[in-house]
């Protein structure tokens, strides 16, 4: 197998030719369909289901039924607003796992017909990795090796990021994923789902120094997270919680937990950093796109060159699928056509 296209200092995105490369993600409740051209993305439609919002979270049956009746016309939208032709697409990136079993089927079934009927090359791609890798699509410029904190709704990871294909976890999640934390915190809340933009909301007007929940590790050196215990207790603190009583609102509360969360994610990526003597450090998944986790980690990390995927490169989107599946395309990578879905796929280590 080729070894991939990449420069000690950053991808070189524009060695080869470019290639028209379409992206389908449908690993959880986002279908969602991208075309990606020589590292630019042309077109990025993301249609999130509403359908599951009065279950307070995702109903896989559901969700596989949603995929299947919208993959067709976002991707032919996709197409249309990247302004190419069907037959101009050159291959197609399709996320195989991590993910719901049946969600993840629905896409890489379409993307497979897609691709046999146009008989160009499909390739199944890692979701963490997309997610990512779609730190290139904000920072052209980034450059190996860099530490990521990858936080979304399933996962919770810090990865060392020495070139495309070589990389190793310096450390992860016990239990629930951060993203779960926010979405749990946020059922206890009574707010909706997904929770992380609901209780970034509530929290702007919260004083967050108001309750002190519980942070994990915070004074150990291991690389480990554990949120289970932060939800515990905000479930016992809401079981006293009285709004009559004017000392602390529930916006405290919101900002509290949401504070809980965002002071041991950063203080482990420190930890993780100063251990590795690395500079560089992206943060990417769902939860990057809070604001107040932006801000701290700014805040907390003043030497070290750090950013975020734009906001619609966080949560999913098929742009960082079609990304990565140019790169790796491009480097002669292709999926055999009997590929599976893989719903605990980790990433390669
Ligand atoms: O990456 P993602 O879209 O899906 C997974 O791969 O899991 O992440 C979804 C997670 C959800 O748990 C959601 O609550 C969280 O990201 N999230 C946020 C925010 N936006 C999404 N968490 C905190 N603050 C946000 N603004
Ligand atoms: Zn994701």
């Amino acid at each position: 197998m080729e070894k991939f296209i990449a420069q000690k200092r950053g991808i070189s995105r524009y060695e080869g030719n470019k290639l028209n490369i379409l992206g389908v993600e449908t690993s959880c409740d986002e279908t969602a369909a991208a075309v990606c051209t020589n590292g630019c993305i042309l077109s990025n439609i993301i249609s999130s289901q509403k359908i599951h919002q009065s279950f307070g979270g995702v109903v896989p049956e559901l969700a596989s039924r949603e995929h299947e009746r919208l993959l067709n016309s976002l991707v032919f939208r996709a197409i249309e607003e990247a302004g190419i032709s069907l037959s101009s697409l050159e291959g197609i990136a399709v996320t195989k796992g991590p993910g719901l079993a049946g969600t993840l089927l629905a896409g890489v079934c379409f993307s497979k017909g897609l691709a046999q009927g146009l008989k160009i090359p499909v390739i199944g791609i890692n979701h963490l990795e997309a997610h990512i890798f779609a730190s290139f699509l904000e920072n052209p410029n980034l450059t190996f090796p860099f530490v990521c904190l990858l936080v979304s709704g399933g996962h919770t990871q810090v990865w060392l990021i020495n070139e495309i294909d070589n990389y190793e976890l310096m450390g992860e999640t016990r239990d629930d994923a951060a993203g779960e934390a926010f979405d749990k915190g946020a059922r206890i809340l009574g707010l909706g789902y997904p929770g992380g933009p609901e209780i970034e909301k509530l929290a702007c007007n919260g004083n967050p120094k108001t309750i002190d929940f519980p942070k994990s590790f915070m004074k150990t050196n291991a690389i480990e997270f554990s949120f289970s215990g932060l939800k515990t207790s905000l479930l016992y603190y809401m079981d006293h919680f009285d709004e009559s009583d004017d000392t602390i609102s529930i916006e405290d509360v919101a900002a509290s937990y949401q504070n809980a969360i965002i002071e041991v994610l950063i203080h482990k990526l420190k930890q993780t950093l100063e251990m590795t003597h690395v500079k560089t450090c992206v943060i990417a998944g769902g939860v990057a796109a809070n604001n107040q986790l932006r801000q701290k980690a700014h805040q907390m990390l003043p030497k070290i060159s750090l950013s975020f995927p734009g906001l619609v490169y966080c949560t999913d989107n098929a742009a960082m699928v079609a990304f990565l599946g140019e790169l790796k395309l491009k480097a002669g990578y292709t999926s055999p056509i009997n590929f599976g879905v893989k719903p605990n796929l980790q990433l390669q280590v």
